[in-house]
């Protein structure tokens, strides 16, 4: 059976994009068709400025809305990353692995650590080593597909690079899995500014939707999304990438294809009325599920130990065997 593993960080409220980019797909198709994993990756929370508070609160507010969104414990696996010890575990024998050079040319990287030396602040080693450590995420659980948004793709192609190289340089250990993108919606844009992503971790702006957000809120924001000058509703995400933006949400909560609604308009008004009702529809069950779950922690703990349990399970084996592949003397 094909093995999927997804993960989301916790270092922000969930938005939009990474519903449509990458939880949506995990509940409508990867968690009926797949023996499938996802975790709140709470490790890769660490690799940036933090209030260990937060970090908690948003990793069961995260794990809350995974399920809230339609994951169910009974169909796949739901965990906490730092529960399952073996991550990090392999994490140290991929380093092994990976090499300085590939690291510095991840894009996240270069992005990420450019930002904080602008700001005056110090690069943490681990945001370099970060996609290592998500590397050992899927390779740990001998993975065949990685449902992610498009801004993901890199990593998993390194993580590809990485597990090639640790079979050829100690045997076949690992499964050389494969990135999967949704077919719409796999990079939303920010509404402000649809030429950048939207993204969990920015400060809070009106151009995300977040899905917690209120009802008037979602539409607010969506009414005064950024278009484009011009008139026509064409879809073009070179020319006109406000309008593609929109007509790629609402075809991705209408399981439509964004050229073909394009012709189905003849003002940005309406396309954006449309849009936030789109939207709202698809988040209104998700937010009521999400207040029934925080209403009783207990389960949710319960579905979260019970995960981590399985979890733990899979990945130990596979190692157990990493680590005799390299030499390891193994324990008595
Ligand atoms: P993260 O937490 O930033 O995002 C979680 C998922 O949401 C997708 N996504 C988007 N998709 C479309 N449009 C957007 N604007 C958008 N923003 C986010 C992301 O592509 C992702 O699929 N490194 C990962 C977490 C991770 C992981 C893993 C993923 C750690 N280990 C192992 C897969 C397998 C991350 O930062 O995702």
């Amino acid at each position: 059976m094909t093995r999927i593993f997804s993960g989301i960080k916790p270092t922000g409220n969930l938005t939009l994009g990474n519903y449509l980019g990458a939880l949506r797909r995990w509940v409508q198709v990867d968690q009926h068709q797949a023996d499938a994993l996802f975790s709140v990756v709470d490790l890769h929370a660490l690799t940036i400025e933090h209030d260990p508070a937060r970090v908690r609160a948003l990793s069961r507010r995260t794990a809350a809305l995974m399920l809230a969104a339609g994951l169910d414990p009974a169909l796949c696996t739901v965990f906490v990353q730092s529960h399952v010890d073996e991550h990090a575990r392999l994490s140290y024998l991929l380093e092994c692995v990976a090499t300085d050079g590939e690291l510095r040319r991840m894009i996240q990287y270069k992005e990420k650590s450019a930002r904080a030396r602008a700001a005056g602040e110090s690069v943490r080693f681990s945001l370099l080593s970060y996609p290592v450590l998500m590397t050992a995420d899927i390779l740990a659980y001998r993975t065949d597909e990685v449902p992610v948004g498009e801004d993901q793709t890199q990593h998993v192609e390194l993580t590809r690079d990485l597990a090639v190289r640790f079979n050829q340089r100690y045997g076949e250990t690992f499964t050389v899995p494969k990135a999967t993108a949704p077919p719409v919606a796999a990079r939303v844009m920010d509404l402000q500014d649809p030429t950048s992503k939207m993204g969990k971790s920015h400060e809070a702006g009106a151009g995300i939707v977040y899905l917690l957000d209120d009802v008037d809120v979602v539409r607010k924001k969506i009414m005064r999304a950024v278009t484009d000058s011009g008139r026509e509703v064409t879809y073009d995400r070179e020319a006109r990438p406000g309008v593609a933006n929109l007509l790629e949400i609402l075809a991705a909560c209408r399981d439509g294809d964004p050229a073909v609604l394009a012709g189905a308009y003849d003002s940005y008004g309406a396309l954006k009325k449309d849009t936030a009702d789109a939207v709202i529809e698809v988040l209104r069950p998700l937010r009521e599920r999400y207040a029934a779950l925080v209403a009783d922690p207990g389960a949710m703990d319960t579905v979260l130990r019970e995960g981590a349990e399985r979890a733990r399970g899979i990945a130990r084996p596979v190692v157990d065997a990493a680590y005799a592949a390299v030499g390891l003397v193994p324990a008595g």
